[in-house]
């Protein structure tokens, strides 16, 4: 271990130990002895007013006991295609088509199976199909009253710029974004991002021995390291997460005809968005998904759709049209190694013939239209670390995932990093974060073991305090 990386890790566990301190402190705190099982697994935020006539969003929780075993290729067909993830460097990069198309289409098939056609609001997400319990919930994810699950869908926002924030400290990622428009500009204003996400049983019976059943995370050992007990994830892992925008078709052309769902989101006073939620509209822009693929360098393999209200279809499956595929973070690309030594990226496709402008993400690795251009799913994701059960997670305890100065525009230490690839239990490229637990690229998991973390240490969650 180099001499920094050991004298961060220091100055780490002095962090975590006068947390600990201060968590002794407020010990007596009446919220700190509420049942965290209450807290991890109740359904949103704040529930649904009385006489509320809506969808009402219900937290899948019946996490599988019993090991779901090997996938069978009738179901999880995208393992039963044949597809290189190891590309070799000196050849050409992959191009949009057979066989990729193939996958990410059979991945789509499996997540749309029994959903409404129309994906409309009053139906919303199905987590039963007939008698078979298909999808399930993060627990954990409706704490923080700012970002966490509202009470018509279970949306998060990831973080909000909020009014009280202007200013201070504004920070532009995930939760808020600009977005391209038909003619390929970006627009001016910012909009919010409000999401949800599901994992199938495979997923699911991972989750369910990672949080115990009094909602306190479960660490066990990996191969002589700590990490989450139910980790990782089981091949027939699938996980899908649609992403609604504040942005309308007047707005945005190519939103024409996109599903409107309702969701509990932060009211909004000309471009700026305030603490303060109401039950307004959402349009249905990106749907992400990723599966384990032991054949993958990381093991993960991430994809998105983007909506196009222009494309011939039926139903508003057809609609959704492949953005790329992912399954690694492009380490010999820049700006992970220099210019003069890049290649084009070979972990990444991307449908360049797709019909709505799209970013892409930093230098030809994947991003969907609200994520972050600078970004890519997979390095994004690869920061899927949290700290020890019961520690609440700062900024300088946890891989900057949301950006940092210089990202994606020079060679630098922090590009490089962020642009490896690392499969679980690694810890986090670099040796800066030897003390953090690896997630398995799941930020749903990372939230739930921060949120508990928060609990845990200070009894309340972190909130926004609107300004006067
Ligand atoms: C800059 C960071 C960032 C980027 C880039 C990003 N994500 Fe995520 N993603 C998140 C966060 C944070 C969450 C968890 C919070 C939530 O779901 O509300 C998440 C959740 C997910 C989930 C739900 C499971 C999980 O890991 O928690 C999926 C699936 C997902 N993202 C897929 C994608 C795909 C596909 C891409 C690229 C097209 C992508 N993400 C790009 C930050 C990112």
């Amino acid at each position: 271990m180099s001499k920094t990386a050991t004298a961060v890790s220091v100055a780490l566990l002095t962090a975590f130990a006068a947390a600990s301190a201060h968590a002794q402190d407020s010990a007596n705190s009446a919220e700190l002895r509420a049942d965290s099982a209450a807290l991890a697994y109740r359904n949103a935020v704040v529930p649904a007013p009385p006489g509320w006539k809506g969808p009402t969003f219900k937290l899948a929780h019946d996490y599988p006991t019993q090991d779901p075993g090997t996938c069978p290729k009738t179901e999880c067909t995208w393992l039963d295609l044949k597809v290189d993830f190891t590309l070799p460097l000196s050849g050409p990069a992959p191009t949009w088509g057979s066989p990729w198309s193939d996958y990410i289409q059979r991945v789509l098939d499996y997540v749309k199976k029994g959903q409404d056609e129309a994906l409309r609001n009053e139906i919303g997400w199905k987590t039963t199909i007939g008698n078979d319990n298909r999808w399930f919930h993060v627990p954990w994810m409706a704490y923080d009253p700012t970002r966490g699950r509202e009470y018509v869908h279970g949306m998060t926002n990831e973080r909000t710029a909020t009014l009280s924030d202007f200013g201070e400290d504004v920070e532009i990622d995930r939760g808020i974004s600009k977005l391209l428009l038909a003619n390929g500009q970006e627009s001016n204003k910012f909009f919010e991002t409000w999401a949800f996400g599901v994992y199938n049983r495979w997923g699911a019976y991972s989750i369910g021995r990672t949080i115990g059943r009094n909602g306190v995370p479960v660490t066990g050992n990996y191969g002589g390291v700590a990490a989450p007990a139910g980790l990782p994830f089981p091949e027939g892992t699938v996980v899908a997460k649609l992403l609604f925008t504040t942005a309308t078709p007047a707005d945005v052309s190519y939103l024409k005809d996109s599903p409107a769902w309702q969701t509990d989101r932060h009211e909004q006073k000309g471009d700026m968005f305030l603490c303060n939620r109401k039950v307004q509209e959402v349009r249905l822009i990106q749907l992400d998904v990723a599966v384990v693929d032991s054949r993958s360098p990381t093991r993960w393999v991430f994809g998105t759709f983007a909506w196009n209200g222009n494309k011939q279809g039926k139903t508003a499956w057809d609609k959704l049209e492949p953005v790329g595929l992912q399954w690694g973070s492009d380490p010999w690309t820049f700006p992970a190694v220099a210019q003069s030594g890049s290649i084009p990226a070979h972990e990444s496709v991307l449908n360049k013939g797709i019909g709505t402008p799209q970013h892409f993400g930093c230098n030809e690795r994947l991003a969907g239209p609200v994520d972050n251009k600078l970004s890519s799913c997979l390095s994004c994701h690869g920061g899927g670390f949290a700290p020890p059960v019961g520690f609440a997670a700062t900024k300088t305890t946890t891989p900057p995932i949301f950006g940092f100065n210089g990202q994606c525009e020079v060679n630098s230490v922090d590009n490089a990093q962020y642009f490896s690839n690392n499969q679980f239990p690694m810890a986090y490229t670099g040796g800066q974060y030897p003390d953090l637990l690896s997630m398995d690229t799941s930020l749903q998991l990372q939230v739930a073991f921060e949120q508990y973390g928060q609990f845990k240490q200070y009894g309340q969650p972190v909130g926004c305090k609107a300004s006067k």
